[in-house]
């Protein structure tokens, strides 16, 4: 049955992706990002967030049947906090009353695997706490320093964050007790422009190859894989799966944290 999906992040790489699998299998798909698409928003900014949900609500008249928050960017700068958390946490709950009225909702987002490196504590407090002005000054503060891999924890920490505002709010009244599935996929290593500049040199390979070690498959997936993934999450078929951050890295994870069960 043909299903009406809101995808952000659309004009590229895995949001680009989903798009196009969507669509291609007969369902309505609105695309959201800063340019090519249905929605043109800005999710770093209050107006661009506001935006979206009352222009989703004009198109679909209030019922959406799948949220897939894909727009992120990767850059040392605050407007990775605005879009990586805020933008998507805007995305999810501005959205959450459109998916109330589906009888199959289900919502996901793009946390990443880089959640697993070094992460800025000062930072990660105030997204936990919800206080933009608060989280830009500790990004401002934290400037264009990197982590012991090189990525910026500023990056490294939206993807923590959001990944745990999934866990926490996947099983309360809002989400499962509106029969809501609401999960995030980690990727390791995509082949998207985001990616491409490190994917070209053999010395960006063997640095995102050291992070993402990737036995299954090689060290970089095509966007259809994440694409895949986040369609199946995001379909009626998906009943019962729910708060979970889903791995998808070639077993990158699993080599990093081989204990956890
Ligand atoms: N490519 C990877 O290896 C990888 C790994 C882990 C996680 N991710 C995550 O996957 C998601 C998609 O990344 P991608 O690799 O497809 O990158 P991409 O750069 O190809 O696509 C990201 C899209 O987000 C959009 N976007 C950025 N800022 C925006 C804003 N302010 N408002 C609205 N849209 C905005 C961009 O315009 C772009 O179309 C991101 O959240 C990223 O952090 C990617």
């Amino acid at each position: 049955m043909s299903r009406t999906y809101v995808v952000t992040g659309s004009a590229s790489g895995i949001g680009k992706a989903t798009t196009k699998r969507l669509r291609d299998q007969g369902h309505d798909v609105i695309g959201v990002d800063l340019r090519d698409a249905d929605v043109t928003a800005d999710l770093s900014t209050q107006e661009g967030r506001t935006a979206l949900v009352t222009q989703v609500q004009e198109r679909t008249g209030g019922t959406v049947d799948g949220v897939i928050a894909v727009a992120g960017l990767v850059a040392a700068s605050p407007v990775t906090v605005g879009v990586n958390y805020f933008g998507a946490v805007a995305t999810l709950e501005g959205l959450r009353p459109l998916l109330e009225k589906s009888a199959a909702p289900r919502a996901v987002v793009v946390a990443s695997l880089a959640a697993l490196e070094e992460t800025d504590e000062g930072l990660l407090r105030q997204l936990r706490a919800n206080d933009e002005a608060a989280a830009l000054k500790e990004a401002t503060r934290i400037g264009t320093e990197t982590n012991a891999a090189g990525s910026s924890p500023i990056y490294t920490t939206t993807k923590l964050a959001i990944s745990q505002w999934v866990r926490e709010h996947a099983k309360t009244a809002e989400w499962a007790g509106a029969g809501i599935a609401l999960n995030a996929i980690a990727p390791g290593v995509i082949e998207t422009p985001m990616t491409l500049a490190a994917l070209e040199s053999e010395e960006g390979r063997a640095a995102l190859d050291e992070g993402a070690p990737s036995p299954l498959n090689g060290p970089a997936a095509p966007p259809a894989a994440p694409a895949a993934l986040l369609s199946w999450l995001a379909s009626e078929e998906n009943t019962h799966v729910t708060g979970q951050i889903i791995f998808i890295d070639g077993g990158a994870e699993s080599i990093r944290r081989p204990e956890l069960v």
